[in-house]
């Protein structure tokens, strides 16, 4: 075994990728699977499962090595009932991706709808971190197992960004979170990161981004460009190699607690 496969190899690992059927959620079930780990998918739907399984068996190798289930992750008694069907009929997870999430519309504070507020909040907030986090992080302890947790933060856990209210908030407490969290379970060997994707386009920010008329971008995606010093989106797979990494033991068995972006510089962009 290479250097390389040894520090980054993830088999023998299991991974459970909650909004795995996501544009960031399939990258990074590919990337984990790519680096030997085994892979289920958690999805809200079925027909989402099947279309992500779909793009998994373009992985070479990937046979009985990925699986999917229907789970909505903001309903506790599903986390926990698919967690035992994980185990009983896949194998017992090490890996958590918490890769729900999203955002719906842009609004003046005054304008926001109190309802959508709170939706946007559970599905972040709730079904992105705290519903899975509780339920595996409960399961690792009582079967000591030291597992890794990776969140996805947002460039607005750092600063706001305009007129999405509810997720400024999910996302700033996910960062505190994954600090809480990573200092809470570290005594049991469990590690808890962060992603902190800069833009990329997804399901749900691309009505923001992108004119869906005429494909042109937003006065809004203009912005974020020019706010980016790589001037541009990121493309997915770039999130690859920081899944990769936070994910093995080998390489990053002492880092807990940490948010790494991967933003083309957006955090650091300055006048
Ligand atoms: N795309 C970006 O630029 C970007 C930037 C920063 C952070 N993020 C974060 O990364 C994560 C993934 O984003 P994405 O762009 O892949 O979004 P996406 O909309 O493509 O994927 C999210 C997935 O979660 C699923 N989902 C939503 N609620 C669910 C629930 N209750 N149970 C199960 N599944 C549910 C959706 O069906 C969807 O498949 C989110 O937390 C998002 O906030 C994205």
């Amino acid at each position: 075994m290479s250097y390389v496969d040894k520090m980054f190899g993830l088999g023998g690992k299991t991974a459970v990728v909650s909004g795995g059927a996501g544009v960031i959620g399939t990258v990074m079930s590919e990337a984990l699977l790519r680096a030997g780990a085994k892979v289920m998918i958690w999805s809200r739907s079925q027909e989402s499962v099947d279309g992500a399984l779909d793009k998994m068996k373009e992985v070479p190798g990937s046979d009985g090595r990925v699986a999917g289930m229907r789970v909505d992750a903001g309903s506790e008694d599903e986390v926990e009932q698919a967690l035992q069907e994980t185990v009983s009929s896949f194998t017992a997870p090490d890996i958590l991706i918490n890769g729900v999430g999203g955002n719906i519309g842009k609004y003046r504070l005054i304008e926001q709808d109190m309802e959508l507020f709170e939706k946007v909040l559970h599905m972040n907030l709730v079904a992105g971190l705290m519903i899975p986090t509780k339920v595996f992080g409960a399961y690792w302890i009582e079967n000591q197992i030291k597992g890794s947790i990776i969140n996805l933060t947002s460039m607005a856990s750092y600063n706001p960004l305009s007129g999405v209210w509810a997720y400024d908030a999910a996302k700033s407490a996910t960062l505190n979170l994954t600090m809480a969290s990573a200092n809470e379970f570290a005594e049991y060997g469990i590690r808890v990161n962060a992603i902190a994707p800069g833009f990329f386009l997804g399901k749900q920010n691309r009505a923001l981004l992108v004119d869906q008329e005429t494909g042109e971008y937003t006065e809004r995606g203009r912005a974020v460009i020019a706010h980016t010093p790589y001037g541009r989106f990121g493309e997915v797979g770039e999130l690859a190699g920081a899944t990769v990494f936070l994910a093995s033991d080998k390489a990053a068995g002492f880092i807990t607690g940490v948010s790494i972006p991967v933003d083309g510089g957006y955090l650091v962009h300055n006048i």
